[in-house]
């Protein structure tokens, strides 16, 4: 065997069959490297020397992981498409060995087997998975703006067909073994400790018998959804039927904005209509143009983010080390609370005492979390006794009861000053004498909260996002006063409830709620020039944000919206004042979703833009804007904020900017976040709209420095010789 990389070990057995375990050293997980490919071919020429060899079982020897993907670390390198090209070649050349080989190749799937690692299954000719819930397939390329370059996206249509083939490609999702044995990708699935062995079986039954790794669609003839599939893809007129469809759902998902979506649908259809050959040349020219694209890039940019941000400790100091958590108290049972009980108990396998002031609040919150379970359990990701061991972690209570073994407080009562202050005294009058209060507020200094505090030092803020479930940033705010090891262990908390964790320093509206206030103000200024409230949605939409930021506000609460915009423009004066007509709006009871009267209508079916909102603001939508003035002026104002905040020393990163402006704002993550965006356009050019802007609408486009100041020495965010943040105070305001 070669001892280049040693990824391999092949043991071969007295019943003729060869089992290579793959097993990167040093990794704790397997990824396909290049340098790889020679151990490959090496091995597989030994294999298929050795007389002694009927059939082989291709494994790994990994702890519950397969093989987890290709590594996308050498993509970075890549300078040109043709180089990408190639190394798409050399992965197909790989699997074409395996897909062509002379004896039986049966995959033991155990773990993540997702994007090259299945693509390796996908061309082995059987594949035998574990039931385990860490058994996932999926081919994720398109998440990071990719296509499988290695024969995914030709050999799992011609395996599951295309309609389940497209649905797993363009949107990289992950299914569990008995969906995947379902879908027809996998043979048989069972007990993780028999994977291996009844691999072998399998591939013994394969001795003599041709390779095949062809589509079994023909043996599910009796399924109605295969003979749909044969339908829609055997006569010209049902394929472009399904391509066509397939083509308007995704536009509708992506406006456009993602091409390795678009360039997945081209070259699975190339496959079909003209072979498997001509197939495999489209999906590695595609794949070269994807790499080398500013989507990928910045998709790609994101991913390193947040593996980095698994590594950080959120604060500078290497010497620091967090506190062990072993209890957690939450006061406010109400949405967010709630939210938290269940990432803390769920995620964190940590108890949680669970606190409001009546037993209806009590009861109210362990409902919610009782329904996400039950939820996750008619989906089967829970059994009903994980779900009941699971809710027995959190204990309701209407007073201060097991607090004393609370090592880490949270705190998601209303959204008021005194209220928290007084929690920060009742909790440090019952909890340990170092114990952590963490306030869940949206817009109050954590500064003024620890005002109440005899220990300062131990008061942070824990800024959650809605639903605390679903959402995956979890904002940590510090005060010039705050320990370091109180952060690093709000840190690693929030990392073990399964958040990606951004630390920002206290300040009004700390990061996230900061930037988002002046985009939906000037949404706002732009209704007010009476343009109509679907045309501002529709333009950011196509922009790329998930949601438009009236119909956002809608969501968030009209009057919630309003009272922290107030809140930051005492902070920030005058560029945060909304449009004229706005007071009305308030003053005319809309509340948004809430009280189902907002921007949108609520009742019954039409979920249109209310009509009679224009009147309440008193103005006539009379008015077009083109839609990229309309998504420049709203991004421009978040980007410039984001700017200030990062010129004031509140983010510690660009990095970090750009993940809390995608994962908590939705920030379109194909342009890589705000500080991103400027690397990408330029601050130069930024700057001057951002001037033309200033000259037409008022200071409340003034550039931020550090903007101006990279305008004119061409520096970077990113890149090589980045601006470091905190370098350049606002003078703007
Ligand atoms: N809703 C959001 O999207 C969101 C997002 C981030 C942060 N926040 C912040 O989280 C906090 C809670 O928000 P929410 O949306 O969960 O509000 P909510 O009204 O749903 O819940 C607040 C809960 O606090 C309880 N409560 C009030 N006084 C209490 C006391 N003295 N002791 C114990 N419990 C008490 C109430 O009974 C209620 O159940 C607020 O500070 C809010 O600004 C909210």
């Amino acid at each position: 065997m070669s001892d280049r990389t040693n990824a391999l070990r092949i043991e071969e057995r007295a019943d003729g069959v060869a089992v290579v375990w793959m097993d990167v050293p040093g990794d704790s997980v397997n990824t396909l490297k290049e340098d790889f490919a020679d151990e490959f071919a090496e091995a597989f020429s030994h294999l298929e020397r050795t007389d002694t060899v009927k059939a082989v079982v291709f494994a790994s020897a990994k702890n519950d992981s397969f093989i987890a993907g290709a590594n996308i670390d050498m993509l970075d390198s890549v300078q040109r498409a043709e180089d990408a090209v190639a190394l798409s070649r050399a992965g197909q050349a790989a699997n074409d060995r395996i897909a062509s080989f002379p004896k039986p190749i049966v995959a033991a799937i155990h773990g993540a087997c997702l994007g090259g690692g299945l693509e390796v299954a996908l061309a082995c000719h059987g594949r035998v998975a574990s039931s385990h819930r860490k058994t996932k397939l999926g081919l994720p390329e398109c998440q990071l703006g990719l296509l499988p370059g290695a024969g995914g996206t030709q050999r799992l249509p011609r395996l599951i067909g295309v309609q389940a083939a497209l649905d797993l490609l363009l949107t990289g999702k992950q299914v569990d073994a008995r969906k995947a044995q379902k879908l027809g990708l996998v043979d048989e699935v069972v007990a993780p400790a028999i994977v291996v062995d009844v691999a072998i079986e399998h591939a013994k039954k394969r001795i003599g018998r041709a390779a095949d790794a062809a589509p079994k669609l023909l043996d599910r003839l009796a399924d109605t959804e295969a003979l749909a599939e044969l339908a829609l893809t055997k006569n010209p007129l049902g394929r472009k039927v399904l391509f066509d469809q397939a083509r308007k759902k995704l536009h509708e998902k992506t406006r456009g904005n993602y091409p390795a979506q678009e360039r997945i649908l081209d070259v699975v259809k190339v496959g079909l209509e003209d072979g498997m050959e001509a197939g495999l040349d489209a999906e590695a020219e595609a794949f070269g143009a994807l790499v080398m694209s500013p989507e990928s890039r910045a998709l790609r940019s994101i991913f390193f983010a947040t593996q980095e941000l698994k590594k950080d400790s959120g604060v500078d100091d290497p010497e620091v080390q967090p506190k062990d958590v072993r209890h957690v108290g939450i006061l406010g049972a109400g949405l967010m609370g709630a939210g938290i009980a269940y990432v803390t108990t769920t995620r964190a396998k940590t108890p949680v005492r669970l606190k409001d002031r009546d037993a209806d609040g009590v009861l109210a919150g362990l409902r919610y979390v009782r329904d996400i379970h039950d939820g996750r359990v008619r989906r089967r990701r829970l059994t009903p006794m994980e779900a009941d061991r699971l809710m027995m972690m959190t204990l309701g209570t209407r007073d201060y009861s097991g607090f004393h073994r609370c090592e880490l407080v949270v705190e998601a009562v209303f959204e008021d000053l005194d209220l928290k202050q007084r929690m920060v005294r009742d909790v440090e009058a019952v909890g340990p004498q170092d114990v952590i209060f963490a306030s869940n507020t949206s817009s109050l200094p954590i500064t003024e909260i620890a005002r109440a505090s005899a220990h300062p030092e131990t008061v942070i803020g824990m800024h959650y996002f809605s639903p605390v479930h679903k959402m995956p940033l979890l904002e940590v705010v510090v005060t010039d006063q705050t320990a370091d090891w109180v952060t690093a262990t709000c840190v690693a908390l929030g990392k073990r409830q399964g958040k990606t964790v951004i630390v920002v320093k206290d300040g009004p509206g700390f990061y996230t709620t900061r930037i988002l206030a002046p985009m939906m103000n000037e949404a706002a200024h732009i209704l007010a020039e009476g343009v109509p409230v679907e045309a501002i949605d529709e333009a950011m939409l196509d922009f790329g944000f998930p949601i438009g930021p009236l119909k956002l506000t809608d969501e968030v609460g009209i009057d919630v919206g309003a009272k922290v915009g107030e809140v930051l423009r005492e902070a920030f004066g005058e560029r945060l004042s909304p449009p004229a007509g706005m007071e009305r709006l308030i003053a005319s009871g809309r509340k948004g979703r809430k009280n189902g009267r907002g921007f949108y209508r609520y009742d019954g079916k039409d979920r249109g833009v209310d009509e009679t909102v224009y009147a309440d603001l008193g103005i006539e939508p009379h008015q077009t804007l083109p839609a990229e003035e309309i998504a420049w002026r709203c991004t421009l104002q978040m980007v410039n904020e984001a700017a200030l905040c990062f010129g004031e020393g509140i983010l510690r990163s660009a990095r970090d900017g750009d993940i809390g402006a995608i994962f908590g704002l939705g920030f379109p993550p194909f342009r890589g976040g705000p500080f991103r965006f400027v690397d990408s356009v330029g601050a130069r050019t930024i700057v001057r709209r951002l001037r033309g802007y200033e000259a037409r609408f008022g200071p409340r486009f003034r550039p931020a420095p550090v903007l101006v100041a990279m305008a004119e020495s061409e520096r970077t965010f990113h890149g090589a010789a980045p601006i470091a943040p905190g370098s350049l105070r606002t003078g703007s305001g």
